[in-house]
């Protein structure tokens, strides 16, 4: 199939309604959250319609309805990552999986392989959203545990300059953004991933903004751990994933307990349901699931090569188009290697926010702020930016109104 962002557009109900007084829609905000096509929004509303039961429990044929569909949510997702369908677990989103592994740790008894103690360490970066800092802070909060970080340089770049002084022998954890929200930039996972399994600690791989956008290969990364969202991969809220090797997920302890994720309860205590059950108490989101099959399935049947390559174009275009427009200043890598399409400035003294209001006076919606990476922003000097991140459904015409409105403001702002 040819990639056509204008016959993409079509599947996107969204993309049909105009705004403030009838501008056409100029979508650069998808590393929050992506648009959604019609295929997908069916899928849930079908659910609803047609199958709505509650999974793994009724004898009727809505239960058997609805299970099948959500255990075949969960082999679609396996396919999508390469993993095996028992390490597949729905959560309610990127940032619930990140938090079941961090507290799951906290719980982990003496003997465990991930009790965690004083002398311990927990290795992040420095570029890291809030969603895959803070679980980190608290975990070590509660254990004793240290917690240190890569810094990020001025380009943007990950500084593994001293790697070996970062990822110790006593490092436990290493938990990293596959690529950064805020600069765009993708980080050379190869290194750090060696080092990690070097000193046996196991690596968390936060791919909210990259499996929405490439082919990814839990394997052939060789991770320990990865978590995505569904909604910024064209899929609904409420979602999330967590995959973890199998034989960690048997040696983790569970995060959230009650119906489902048990294998026999007495009135004094409970054993666990094997993996992924152990982790997903309770009625899960079955709805959702129905849709990121949907999404994903629809993200497949374009190709992720394409996408990938599509927002390769439009990046490299708004980065030419972005070093001719001063006082332009690109916060994060300025070309494109080992960068994706998130890509956020500064604008001399325009604040991002007045920034950001005019854009969507134009019908242009970026985000604004510190991205939920404060130290990130704080590292880079920057107290806010403006950032425009691009998806499948992108075109040039996209990027040159995002060019021209920024011209308008600086007209605009004097
Ligand atoms: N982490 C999301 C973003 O980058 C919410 O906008």
């Amino acid at each position: 199939m040819s990639f056509d962002p204008l016959v993409i557009r079509r599947d996107f109900p969204i993309f049909s309604r105009t705004i403030r007084d009838g501008k056409r829609l100029v979508y650069l905000d998808s590393g929050a959250t992506s648009q959604k096509p019609q295929q997908v929004i069916d899928a849930e509303v079908d659910f609803y319609r047609l199958h709505n039961a509650a999974v793994h429990r009724g004898a009727h044929q809505l239960a058997e309805e609805a299970t099948d569909i959500y255990e075949g949510a969960r082999d679609i997702v396996a396919e999508f990552i390469g993993a095996d369908r028992d390490e597949v677990v729905f959560t309610k989103s990127a940032t619930e999986s990140l938090n079941l592994i961090a507290y799951a740790m906290g719980n982990a008894p003496l003997g465990n392989r991930f009790h965690l103690s004083p002398g311990d360490g927990i290795v992040v970066t420095e570029m890291e959203h809030h969603a895959n800092l803070i679980p980190w802070q608290q975990l070590a909060a509660r254990t004793g545990a240290a917690l240190s970080w890569f810094e990020v340089n001025q380009d943007g770049r990950l500084d593994l300059s001293n790697i070996e002084s970062i990822i110790t022998e006593n490092t436990k954890v290493v938990s990293l953004t596959h690529q950064s929200n805020v600069l765009g930039t993708i980080n050379p996972l190869k290194e750090i991933i060696n080092r990690a399994h070097q000193v046996g600690a196991v690596v968390i791989l936060d791919a909210c903004q990259s499996v929405p956008h490439m082919k990814i290969d839990v394997k052939e990364l060789d991770i320990d751990f990865l978590v995505f969202s569904g909604h910024k991969a064209v899929g609904p809220t409420g979602i999330g994933v967590f995959w973890g090797r199998a034989e960690l997920l048997e040696a983790l302890p569970p995060f959230l307990t009650g119906g489902s994720m048990i294998e026999n309860v007495t009135m004094t205590g409970a054993t666990w349901a094997p993996a992924p059950r152990k982790f997903e108490a309770g009625v899960p989101n079955m709805a959702q699931a129905a849709g990121l099959a949907a999404a994903i399935h629809y993200l497949q049947e374009i190709g992720m090569d394409s996408i990938h390559a599509h927002e390769l174009k439009l990046t490299q275009y708004l980065l030419d188009k972005f070093a001719d427009l001063a006082p332009l200043k690109i916060v994060g890598p300025k070309t494109i290697e080992a960068r994706g399409g998130s890509i956020s400035f500064t604008f001399g003294d325009i604040h991002p926010h007045d920034l950001g209001q005019f854009l969507d006076s134009q019908g242009i919606a970026v985000r604004t702020g510190h991205h939920c990476a404060w130290p990130l922003n704080r590292k880079m000097g920057v107290p806010a930016t403006t950032r425009a991140s691009l998806y499948l459904y992108n075109t040039i015409e996209d990027c040159d109104a995002l060019v021209a409105g920024i011209l308008d403001a600086k007209k605009y702002f004097g």
